[in-house]
Parts: structure tokens; C-alpha cells; sequence
């Protein structure tokens, strides 16, 4: 059976610390491994991408392998096909896939049925890539995860929320999210993410005031008031968030050299002003960078779980 990453606790903690190591390693000695040679990973959007795009691509080819980048919009799944026949098809032709797409349950389906491995590149609910790459750069900068507080501000129900808290609590952090009413987290991520934290000693809380939320973190974490596919569900994703921004003065309030997050595109301004993202707390470029390392870990690790 191929293993998977649909969501950030299909690792236990323990292969999270191993994904992680291995990520470092693979940081210092980009080229040191073609762990990939002769296989070809198909990487499928059916929204936009800079980052996750770019940084798959570049990072198969670095392991030796052969990155196959598909516009979704553009296959036959955009019009009638099946997800479940297109993973049968795509079984056949390469050795992962690699899938940005709606809802979860999408993803879901193209799993159930694949016999090589799936990785997801962002849904609507999740986005463990870039929460394993968020992980990789605190440890970096802090040198550890366990006992540290991550503040996420922002849509508490969007893909980042879920996936920090799942795999914050994973890493035994303890995770604060502060959303407005209406856009808070998805009570089950939240149960799953306690169920997880029981094991390793992290917390998730859900909190109301930013100022209390932020008080004392270590990170501070935030992300667009509107993800891709939401821009015309008629919900004001502004009046209700503006107190959330992540500025100067609410960092003030986190602990010293407490480091800032943004998976990108950053909307400045609104979420984030550009003194804190271009000041000396932003971590957000070497998190971009490290989307690379993180992901070309997951795959080597995949292609080893599945003994492909
Ligand atoms: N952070 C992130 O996933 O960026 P892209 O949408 O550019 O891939
Ligand atoms: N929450 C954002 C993340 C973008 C990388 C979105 O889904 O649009």
C-alpha cells in the first residue's frame, strides 16, 4: 500500500521529526542525493501557484527525477472524467502525484483508488506542505518545536489554520488560533489536533482577542482573509479581520525575537504591513525557500515508506 500525505497527521510525530531532519540535510546537499532517478511525479493545479509549482519542479529535478506540471483546468478531469479513473490512469503512467484542488474530499478520492503515492499540494481544508515547511523554519531559527507557542491570526477555518494546528500539536507545540466569529477552525480539526497534542505534549486554544493571543508567542503566523475559490462567497472577509493584522504593535506583544510566518502571496496591508514583513522578526523567505527542501524530503521519505 503506497503512503500518503493528505493531511499533516497522516505522520506520526515521530516521522514528522524524521521528514524534518531529513529535509535538513537535504538543505545542506541539494544535489548530494537522486533518490528519484527514473521515476516521474506528476504535479496537477487546479488553482494558481508560484511557490508550490516552482518549487516541486525544481526540486524533482534535483533528485533525479522527471516532474510532469499539469494545468487540472486543462485535463479531461476538468470536464467529465472521473477522479477515481483519472488516479487508475495516472497509476499506470507515473510514480506520484502531486495535487492542488478543492475540497478534501477530492483528494480523498484520487487516494483511495491510486496505487502510487499522493501528496497534497493545498485544498480548501489543508495545506501540509507548506505547514511541514513552516515547521522546518522554526526549527531552524529556534532550534526546536516542542514547548514553543505558535499564534496563528487570521481565517481560523482556511487551509493554514487547519494544517498548523495538526501539525503545531504533531511537533508538541502549543497553538493559539485567533479567527472572527463565523471563521473559526473546523471543530473535528480541532479534536484531532487535541487528540494529537495528548500524545506529544503541545495545546491547541482558540482564542477571540489578538492581544491576549499573541501575548508571549514565539511565532506569529497569518495568511490572506481570502483563499483561492473564496473571493465571491459574499462573506465580509475584511471589517471582521482588520484587527488581526499582524503590525508592529501586536508583535511588540510576542516574545523577544519572536519570528513571523506567511506561506505567500502576502496581501500587505491587510494581513500584514510591510514593516513587520519586510523587518528583521519575517522569517518568509526562507520559509519560501525551504518549501523546496521540505517537499523534496517528503517525497524521497514517500518513495521509501511505499518501497517503491
Ligand atoms: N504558499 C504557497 O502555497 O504559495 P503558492 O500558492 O504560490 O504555491
Ligand atoms: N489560504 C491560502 C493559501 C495560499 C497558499 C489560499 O488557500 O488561497
Amino acid at each position: 500500500m503506497p503512503r500518503h500525505f493528505l493531511r499533516d497527521d497522516d505522520v506520526t510525530p515521530a516521522e514528522q521529526a524524521a521528514l524534518l531532519d531529513l529535509a535538513d540535510r537535504l538543505k545542506v546537499d541539494p544535489l548530494g542525493t537522486k533518490a528519484l532517478a527514473g521515476r516521474t511525479v506528476a504535479a496537477i493545479f487546479e488553482k494558481n501557484s508560484t511557490r508550490t509549482r516552482f518549487s516541486f519542479e525544481v526540486g524533482i529535478s534535483q533528485l533525479g527525477g522527471h516532474p510532469v506540471i499539469v494545468d487540472g483546468r486543462s485535463m479531461q478531469l476538468g470536464r467529465e472524467e472521473t477522479i477515481e479513473d483519472t488516479s487508475r490512469v495516472l497509476s499506470r503512467y507515473v510514480d506520484a502525484v502531486v495535487w492542488r484542488t478543492f475540497a478534501q474530499k477530492r483528494i480523498d478520492s484520487m487516494a483511495t483508488v491510486a496505487s502510487i503515492p499522493i501528496v497534497n499540494a493545498l485544498t480548501d481544508e489543508f495545506h501540509p506542505c507548506q505547514a511541514l515547511t513552516d515547521l522546518m523554519t522554526i526549527r531552524e531559527r529556534k532550534g526546536k518545536l516542542a514547548g514553543l507557542t505558535l499564534s496563528y491570526l487570521g481565517d481560523g477555518a482556511n487551509n493554514m489554520a487547519h494544517s498548523l494546528l495538526l501539525a503545531g500539536c504533531t511537533a508538541g507545540m502549543n497553538v493559539r488560533v485567533v479567527s472572527p466569529e463565523g471563521f473559526r477552525p473546523d471543530p473535528q480539526v480541532v479534536l484531532d489536533a487535541e487528540r494529537r497534542a495528548a500524545e506529544t505534549g503541545g495545546s491547541a486554544a482558540l482564542c477571540t482577542d489578538p492581544h491576549e493571543a499573541v501575548e508571549g508567542a514565539d511565532v506569529l503566523v497569518t495568511d490572506t482573509w481570502t483563499s483561492m475559490g473564496q473571493e465571491n462567497d459574499g462573506l465580509d472577509r475584511v471589517g471582521p479581520f482588520r484587527a488581526l493584522q499582524v503590525n508592529s504593535a501586536l508583535l511588540k506583544r510576542a516574545a523577544d525575537e519572536a519570528i513571523v510566518l506567511h506561506c505567500l502571496p502576502a496581501h500587505r496591508g491587510w494581513e500584514i504591513t510591510d514593516e513587520v514583513l519586510d523587518g528583521p522578526a519575517s522569517a518568509v523567505w526562507d520559509e519560501a525557500e525551504n518549501r523546496l527542501h521540505a517537499q523534496k524530503a517528503l517525497l524521497v521519505w514517500l518513495f521509501g515508506q511505499s518501497g517503491r
